[in-house]
């Protein structure tokens, strides 16, 4: 009789709303189609440097496919490769000594660029790793879109829209501050769907003085209220990006943040009108993942699984224009994918007269383009 095929599955990086969803198909898919016994890795990394595993049966995944968080529990600075518990040292050699003396055939990593990162290492020596693009700022490179992304663009565009009621009632500026790390989708595609007047992005810097003029022309036609979405990691022309905190022993130590109040104390100087900041942070995280979500996570797990059962190691999971695919892993690592000028999105921003705080930008494309 063959041995059952074993699977680990583990949740690195910051988590996303999804990650249940995405551990819910990898394991039925494999338990229905293969009768694979799959093990549930805690903390991310962290549980196969410490040990920390537990059996996932059928049972265990069912109903939390609508669950935020990730019930195997996630961590940002668990890396083999230095493990901040014992000075950065490398404890690869004995995760991948652990891992094989649980007879794992393969694990399932779900994560950002950083986990991807991690994975491609522990590939290239030896163990067998699938991955699954997970991060609410949509910038894992080779994918179009990753699972986190519409339930948190849903969360600032709600948000939006109760602060224009309240804008509108009190002629007030409202500053929004948005997650994203070095990319503009959040605030991009929530700006958008939320009619922003102004949408500040790390792609593109602004000059405070567009800002100002966005403000003062809607004063001048009797609108005093001004919607602006700026993301954490924008950038005034020739400054730097705001940074909230240093986590020293995180693969990525800067912690942005603070950017919308810098932008306000700006505006204050040049304005009439009162100005207020609303910093969205890990609200945009956290509960339910929307039904787009979950669909996605569902895909991208059950097909993460298929890799698995091909044996197709070194991939990630990958959406390329609405068809799912893969990437190898290493093309991935340490990389960001940022806002493009064709993006459509932001051309309907410019075309509709939305402010990117940046005169150079303006609208370029077609309705052709625009619908494709
Ligand atoms: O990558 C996801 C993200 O939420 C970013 O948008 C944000 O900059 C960062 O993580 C926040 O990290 P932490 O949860 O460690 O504060």
């Amino acid at each position: 009789m063959s041995k059952r095929l074993r699977v680990g599955v583990l949740t690195g990086g910051g988590d996303a709303p999804g990650l249940n969803a995405v551990i819910r198909a990898v394991t039925k898919s494999l338990i229905l189609r293969h009768d694979a016994e799959v093990i549930g890795i805690e903390d991310g990394f962290l549980g196969l440097i410490e040990k920390r595993i537990r059996p996932l049966a059928y049972g265990d995944v069912s109903g939390i496919l609508t669950l935020g968080g990730t019930i195997l529990g996630t961590h940002n600075k668990a890396n083999p490769f230095s493990y901040f518990n014992r000075g950065g040292a490398d404890v690869s050699a004995e995760v991948i000594k652990y891992t094989r003396s649980l007879g794992m055939d393969a694990i399932v990593a779900i994560g950002g660029d950083g986990t991807m990162s991690i994975a491609a290492k522990l590939q290239e020596r030896g163990l067998n790793v699938v991955g699954v693009p997970k991060t609410i700022d949509n910038d894992i490179v080779g994918t179009s879109r990753t699972f986190g992304f519409d339930t948190a663009v849903s969360i600032v565009t709600e948000a939006l829209d109760r602060l224009h009621t309240t804008a509108q009632s009190h002629q007030r500026v409202m500053i929004v501050e948005t997650m994203g790390r070095y990319a503009g989708w959040i605030a991009l595609h929530a700006g958008v769907a939320g009619g922003a007047d102004v949408i500040l992005i790390p792609e593109f810097e602004y000059d405070l003085e567009e800002v100002v003029k966005v403000c003062k022309d809607r004063e001048s036609f009797g609108r005093s209220f001004t919607i602006i979405v700026v993301a954490e990691g924008a950038r005034v022309r020739g400054g730097g990006m705001t940074v909230d905190r240093q986590v020293t022993d995180s693969p990525d130590p800067i912690r942005l943040g603070g950017v919308g109040r810098v932008l306000q104390l700006g505006l204050e100087q040049s304005i009439k009108s009162e100005v207020r900041t609303t910093i969205l942070g890990h609200v945009q995280r956290g509960g339910t993942p929307t039904a787009y979500d979950r669909n996605l996570a569902s895909v991208f797990g059950s097909y993460a699984a298929k890799l698995v059962e091909d044996g197709a190691f070194g991939q990630m999971v990958a959406l390329d224009e609405g068809r799912i695919t893969t990437v190898p892993l290493e093309s991935v690592a340490n990389k960001t994918r940022r806002v493009p000028t064709d993006s459509p999105v932001l051309q309907a921003a410019l075309a509709v007269g939305t402010s990117f705080g940046n005169p150079n930008l303006t609208f370029t494309l077609d309705n052709a383009a625009l619908m494709a």
